[in-house]
């Protein structure tokens, strides 16, 4: 065994038989204005980018058109490399390994550190990213996710031979990275910061919302279901207008073993490992041969603890980070915050399962009255999933204890229960089974929402918003909530685009020049520029690649390609919009222990020891703005 591949669960646990809904749509309204409810959504608690939004109507403040895409969009490609656009510049920086402060171990290149070492270096498998200002532009916090490991790469014999080290080394790569980081003399350094900090897998956190202390987040170790150790998988990500990072929780049941076929555990949670699919030896994973943490017949509730969305204070490194029961426990993707009507904290949450869900969460309170007061507006709220009813409307299902079908006689007894099982609380009400949602974005001056769905080739049946059987190539939904209220549970729906080949046969609505597949990272900035990023097989086989799009004219140009076997995910930007940060991750992951240099040495070069993934740092060599 040399290496566990990108963690994509291929499996269908979703056996509801939830609604399809037969109707294949057509080439429909694909791309529309969707500025409808703007001025409602503005009209919100706390307003949000007004002048964005009047920029993207008007044109700039100085009178002249907003340029959305000036830049001169570049070809698909295979070099070791990350190209961008002509007058652009990407530098890599913050590559796993590196000490999170100078002062730190130092990497080695034949990937020698230890477990010690690597808990004071930059995590491996680079994901969701985002800037938080110290120094307006020039100083600020990065706070990024590690998704998983590459074994062949993390260690010199690789995976061989396990030990005790190994787990613990892995455990260690995997987490959040806080990094203090400065703009000087047109590059990107890490500084000797106190706020600099690693989340890992042994970390401790707290539970808040219905399941804290609830009977079925309780272990040996734990009695009490309140002190949760660490955080795993951690994929999309978001952030919130206080200030915090969300890191999100995706293919936990991955690590687990579980050999049993649940021998000695309670048929509930048999039940519940089903659904999320915990089960024989997971991914590959070897902890659960060293920690028996992670063996979830030693342990069958450990896997319920994880699954979470967890808030993490990056300006505070004594703080605890939070998992956040009241948003759901499922395999989360994408973290997008907007405000309701009424003030609401609302979070946009995809679930990265083929035929799961897409939810949302409300907040029962004003969240700016809440911060005030010194509450966390995500403790408690309504979490809702997602049910597409026809071509161009849809509504929100209440997860609610007590509400429909959500009762004791079907395995809810009370609020806890719904959140831990949430998927199977969603199949219960009937949401819309979807092609793997992922990234979720909200436009900051139209309040539309948008969620990739990256692919789904084991759709048995069509629905509204699902319409490929095969769907190789994944597409973008778009939607309007009703009243431009966040809050709404009702919204109004559209594709934004269909993936694939622009050859009259994939159902693709995409031009020859903007051909992409799997669409994952998404992102629309605050100058309402839309990011799309991708994972997955792309058409020409050219290598994963972001694009940048207008939200409003659905115009479309590929701004970046990166390097052979990576998956381009995780972005944001500096406050004044002149560096964007994206992450690589796993570059060059096909390549065997024996020789990890095989098909990339990105970003060190020939002659380094491996590759490594890391963040990139694009300025404009005139000192623009990313994308003009
Ligand atoms: Fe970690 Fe669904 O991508
Ligand atoms: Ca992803
Ligand atoms: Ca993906």
């Amino acid at each position: 065994m040399t290496g566990i591949t990108e963690p994509t669960d291929d499996a269908v646990t979703n056996a509801s038989g939830n609604p399809s809904f037969a109707a294949m749509i057509g080439r429909r309204r694909i791309i529309q204005g969707g500025l409808a409810g703007a001025a409602a959504f503005l009209a919100g608690g706390h307003t949000m980018a007004g002048n964005a939004l009047a920029e993207a109507i008007n044109g700039s403040s100085d009178g002249s058109p907003l340029l959305l895409l000036g830049f001169e969009a570049i070809a698909p490609g295979t070099a070791d490399t990350v190209a961008v656009p002509p007058g652009y510049t990407a530098q890599a920086i913050l590559p796993w390994g590196d000490p999170i402060v100078p002062s730190g171990p130092a990497f080695s290149d034949d990937a020698s550190n230890s477990a010690a070492d690597q808990r004071e270096q930059i995590g491996m498998g680079h994901d969701g990213i985002h800037y938080f200002p110290l120094d307006g532009s020039n100083t600020g916090l990065i706070a990024m996710n590690h998704e998983y490991t590459v074994g062949a790469q993390l260690f010199p014999d690789g995976r061989e031979e396990w030990t005790a080290e190994k787990t613990a080394k892995e455990q260690a790569a995997h987490g959040v990275t806080v990094v203090e980081v400065e703009a000087a003399g047109g590059a990107w350094n890490t500084l000797e910061s106190p706020r600099a900090r690693r989340i890992d897998a042994n970390t401790p956190m707290r539970f808040s919302g219905p399941a804290a202390g609830h009977r079925l987040v309780r272990t040996s170790a734990d009695p009490t279901g309140s002190v949760p150790l660490g955080t795993l998988n951690n994929c999309g990500n978001g952030y919130t207008p206080w200030g915090t990072y969300l890191t999100t929780e995706e293919n936990f049941n991955g690590y687990f073993h579980e050999e049993t076929e649940g021998a000695g555990l309670s048929a509930e949670q048999v039940e519940i490992n089903e659904r999320y699919g915990v089960a024989g030896t997971g991914f590959g994973y070897l902890w659960a041969t060293t920690d028996d943490r992670f063996r979830a017949d030693v342990n069958p509730q450990e896997p319920n603890r994880f699954g979470w969305i967890v808030e993490i204070d990056p300006y505070d490194p004594t703080s605890t980070p939070v998992k956040h029961t009241a948003l759901g426990r499922f395999k989360h993707e994408g973290a997008a915050f907007a405000t309701g009507a009424d003030g609401q904290a609302v979070v946009y949450m995809g679930d990265d399962q083929r035929d799961d869900y897409v939810y949302k969460f409300v907040s029962d309170g004003d969240w700016l009255a809440d911060r005030k007061a010194g509450r966390n507006p995500l403790e408690s709220g309504t979490l809702y999933a997602a049910r597409f009813d026809d071509e161009s409307s849809g509504t929100w299902l209440p997860l609610v204890y007590g509400v429909g079908p959500l009762v004791a006689a079907n395995g809810f007894a009370d609020q806890g229960d719904v959140v831990v099982k949430a998927r199977l609380a969603a199949d219960a009400v009937g949401a819309t089974t979807m092609d793997r949602p992922e990234w979720t974005a909200v436009h900051p001056s139209t309040g539309e929402v948008f969620v990739t769905c990256t692919n789904n080739t084991a759709r048995t049946e069509a629905n509204v918003a699902n319409p490929r059987l095969a769907n190789s190539w994944g597409h973008i939904i778009r939607w309007t909530e009703d009243g431009g209220d966040p809050a709404a549970e009702t919204f109004s729906w559209d594709f934004f685009l269909l993936a694939g080949p622009a050859d009259g046969e994939s159902g693709s609505t995409l031009d020859a020049d903007d051909e992409m597949g799997s669409p994952d990272g998404l992102w629309v900035d605050a100058n309402c520029r839309m990011w799309i990023q991708t994972d997955g097989a792309q058409p020409g086989e050219g290598n994963n690649q972001m694009f940048c799009a207008d939200p409003a004219t659905g115009e479309i140009r590929r701004f970046l390609v990166g390097p052979p076997n990576c998956e381009v995910t995780g972005v944001t930007a500096t406050p004044d919009g002149k560096t964007l940060f994206i992450n690589i991750q796993h570059p060059g992951d096909r390549g065997p222990a024996e020789d990890p240099t095989a098909t990339s040495t990105w970003p060190d070069g020939p002659g380094a020891g491996r590759p490594r993934p890391a963040t990139v740092a694009i300025t404009k060599d005139d000192g623009g703005v990313i994308g003009t």
